[in-house]
């Protein structure tokens, strides 16, 4: 019995999921996108599989990288209806930009993505069928149970040496359940004299008169951990109340990885110029994995 909830076909979260940077400005919205194009490496004559595919950014660039066939598996219906509204406009703006209308298909035409409406959780894939299998940020959607036999669907669906690439919501981001998943903040007395610009309390009553006996407390913020080996659903407001995400923790994506066969090439917490300073960098945001079938 499959569990999928399918909430970006719900109007008020698909409307707000409309407005989010990366449905708006497509791959120069995600800033994960160049390290993950580096894990995809060469796509030319591949046949590319993307499961999840949304509004169809990864399997327009595939197209565009000289990919053989391009694939996108999905479950929302208006997801796939934006996927080819942006088809067609990409088409349209190709055109203009040639002067002419898109040449026939026995003229040499581009290769168009094959969308396809499946449940992950349902879906056939057919045996060496794709020699690289993509997903960005869909996987979390999925139960462990499901996702394990889509692993073991991706596995026989790639030829020898085919690759897997995909991004999920980093176990520790999505770990948190009581506190929720956001940053707490704390006061915490600090070292003797170490005064920060930006609080600070004096301990003693003397202090003015002592500054080396001066203390400082400090607003420290922490994201809260102590739900982290508690896998399973995780049911947050999200652009909507109720989304529905499964937390596995790193040591359960990667063995069930390894489970399955695959040896794993490529695996980040962070990417390609990620500002030091940022949130994501104090709490990893997304997984990148690339993994290969031996
Ligand atoms: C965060 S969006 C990412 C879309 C796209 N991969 C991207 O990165 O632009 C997650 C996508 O996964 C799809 N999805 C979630 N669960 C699914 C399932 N069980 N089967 C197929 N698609 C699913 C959603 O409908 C949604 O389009």
């Amino acid at each position: 019995m499959p569990d999928a909830q399918n909430i970006y076909d719900t109007p008020s979260f698909f409307s707000a999921y409309a407005t989010l940077p990366r449905s708006q400005h497509g791959l120069a919205g995600a800033p994960e996108w160049p390290t993950l194009r580096t894990m995809l490496g060469d796509l030319q004559n591949k046949r590319f599989l993307d499961l999840g595919c949304g509004y169809g950014w990864y399997c327009r660039y595939a197209v565009s990288a000289g990919a053989r066939s391009v694939k996108g598996v999905e479950i929302s219906e208006r997801m796939l209806g934006r996927a080819r509204e942006l088809d067609r406009e990409l088409e349209l703006q190709e055109e203009a930009e040639r002067g002419e209308p898109r040449e026939r298909a026995d003229q040499g035409r581009k290769v168009l993505v094959e969308y396809i409406h499946a449940n992950l959780e349902t879906v056939d894939l057919e045996p060496s069928s794709a020699d690289v299998v993509f997903s960005s940020l869909t996987l979390h959607y999925l139960p462990t149970p499901s996702l394990s036999q889509l692993l073991t669907q991706i596995h026989s669906a790639l030829t020898d040496k085919g690759i897997l690439v995909f991004s999920v919501e980093h176990p520790i981001a999505m770990a948190p359940i009581d506190p929720p998943a956001e940053w707490q903040y704390t006061r915490t007395a600090t070292t003797i004299n170490a005064v920060d610009s930006d609080t600070k309390t004096s301990a003693g009553a003397d202090t003015d008169s002592n500054p080396e006996a001066q203390s400082a407390t400090r607003n420290f913020r922490y994201w809260p951990l102590n739900a982290y080996s508690k896998e399973g659903p995780r049911v947050v407001d999200w652009l909507a109340p109720g989304v529905v995400k499964y937390h596995r923790t790193v040591e359960t994506w990667i063995n069930m990885l390894l489970v399955k066969g695959f040896v794993i090439e490529g695996f980040r917490e962070s990417w390609d110029g990620m500002a030091a300073d940022t949130g994501e960098r104090e709490r990893p945001y997304y997984l990148l994995v690339k993994v290969r079938k031996e």
